[in-house]
């Protein structure tokens, strides 16, 4: 195999092996921000909503017990409120 024959060859393998779109594999239909720990739905700076994981309808937290909110005691102030400020401290399985 010469040089010119063994180049086209290895472009050719690349066309095979490089996808030749860029176009997404798969559209998402919901796309769902939760923000753990909150009590009721908020939007962060860049304009995204956020849920309350409690109030989020696939939530499986039906037994209360199994886990609570909790809020930062302090938050830094280059740190975004929302979602940072909440989380949500799970100690239990989680049944749904
Ligand atoms: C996803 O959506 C984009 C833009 O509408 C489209 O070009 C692409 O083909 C879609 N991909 C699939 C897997 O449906
Ligand atoms: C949650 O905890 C309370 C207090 O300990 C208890 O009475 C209740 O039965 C518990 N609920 C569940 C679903 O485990
Ligand atoms: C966290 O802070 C929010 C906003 O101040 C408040 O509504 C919520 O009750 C707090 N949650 C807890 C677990 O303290």
């Amino acid at each position: 195999m010469n040089l010119l024959s063994l180049t086209t060859f290895l472009i050719s393998l690349l066309h095979v092996l490089l996808p030749s779109t860029t176009a997404a594999p798969y559209n998402a239909t919901d796309i769902i921000v939760l923000n753990c720990g909150a009590s009721s739905t908020t939007t962060s700076l860049d304009g995204r909503k956020w849920e309350a994981d409690l109030l989020f309808k696939y939530s499986p937290f039906n037994d209360k017990n199994a886990s609570f909110p909790s809020n930062a005691s302090s938050e830094h102030p280059s740190v975004p409120m929302v979602p940072y400020f909440s989380g949500r401290i799970i100690f239990k399985e989680l049944i749904n």
